[in-house]
């Protein structure tokens, strides 16, 4: 990757949201369901989706992430242009493998479709198996542009420091290598002035040694939250996913509740606040977001009332 290829920003929502605006109208969107709103809401807002159903957005190629697929997507089963994945997965804690995403690589190299690959959470990677960039894979730099951001490894959510990849052999279907490239450098330097040099000086010390050795650090502590929230649940049965590799424990609701009635149980029962699974799109019904962003204290506690109070 080239210096030049990177631009950095002041968020991975920002930059992933705006992405879709460098692109044609009329292009097919697919996205992982459930998943991180902002896909979606980014092509609604611009208009590229009719209506919301029972089933989601008119228009938009929802590819369902299940318990069945390991909530990862099968490919879409027609011609799609702009594809979203993320991984680590943003509810469902689950990270693609290097064949998963090859597989997304070679159908976007094959039929011309762009791939928006959220890394925000690749720090989180404990595995070494498992890709932290979809650069690992033969053929990316051509169809696929990277977002990653300092909020989830360095807890800049609140400070905003990001960066976003576009390769400049990245190919889009009726444009040369370098366009989309040029496209976002125009996008950019138009709307956005850029990252506060301040913040970016708080970037440059996240990475230093030290700052490494903290973040590390960090993100540590937060898995063993998620281990502490996983061993819970499991403790009474409930069935989890994620955790491992994530900083999100996504759980079934136990007794086939819907997920707004589990977060109702869960609040009075309990008094934990949780994230229901079909605010992330229709396959997240039935699921639960639990975040291991949080307090040891805060989250021990919340464990067990989970396990002193939960009526299940
Ligand atoms: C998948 C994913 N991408 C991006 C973001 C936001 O990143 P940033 O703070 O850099 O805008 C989030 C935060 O919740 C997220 O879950």
């Amino acid at each position: 990757i080239d210096p030049s290829e990177i631009f950095v920003s002041d968020g991975a929502k920002s930059d992933s949201a705006n992405i879709q605006g460098i692109f044609s109208q009329d292009c097919v969107v697919a996205v992982q369901d459930p998943a991180y709103p902002v896909y979606v809401d980014s092509n609604v807002i611009s208009g590229r989706t009719g209506l919301a159903g029972e089933a989601g957005y008119e228009g938009l190629v929802y590819m369902p992430c299940t318990e069945e697929n390991g909530f990862f997507p099968e490919l879409p089963d027609r011609k799609v242009d702009l594809i979203y994945i993320c991984s680590p997965n943003n509810p469902t804690g689950a990270v693609a493998t290097k064949e998963q995403l090859k597989s997304f690589v070679d159908y976007a190299n094959e039929h011309k479709a762009v791939i928006f690959f959220d890394s925000a959470y690749a720090a989180f990677i404990t595995d070494p198996s498992l890709p932290r960039s979809i650069y690992e894979i033969e053929g990316a730099e051509k169809c696929a542009i990277e977002m990653n951001s300092f909020s989830k490894t360095a807890g800049f959510t609140g400070v905003r420091l990001a960066w976003t990849i576009v390769p400049k052999a990245l190919q889009t279907e009726d444009s040369e290598p370098g366009k989309a490239h040029a496209l976002w450098t125009r996008r950019q330097n138009t709307f956005f002035n850029g990252a506060s040099n301040v913040v970016q000086a708080g970037g440059l010390a996240a990475l230093s040694k030290e700052g490494r050795e903290q973040t590390d650090a960090q993100v540590a502590f937060y898995l063993e939250n998620a281990r502490i929230i996983n061993e819970g649940l499991k403790s009474l049965g409930i069935i989890t996913y994620g955790g491992g590799n994530a900083p999100y424990v996504w759980l079934k609701t136990p007794g086939g509740l819907s997920s707004w009635d589990f977060f109702d149980k869960l609040l009075g029962e309990c008094h934990v606040v949780g994230t229901p699974g079909s605010g992330f799109g229709p396959a997240g019904e039935g699921f639960f977001r639990l975040s291991a962003f949080g307090h040891r204290e805060n989250v021990e506690k919340a464990v067990s009332s989970i396990k002193e109070s939960l009526q299940i």
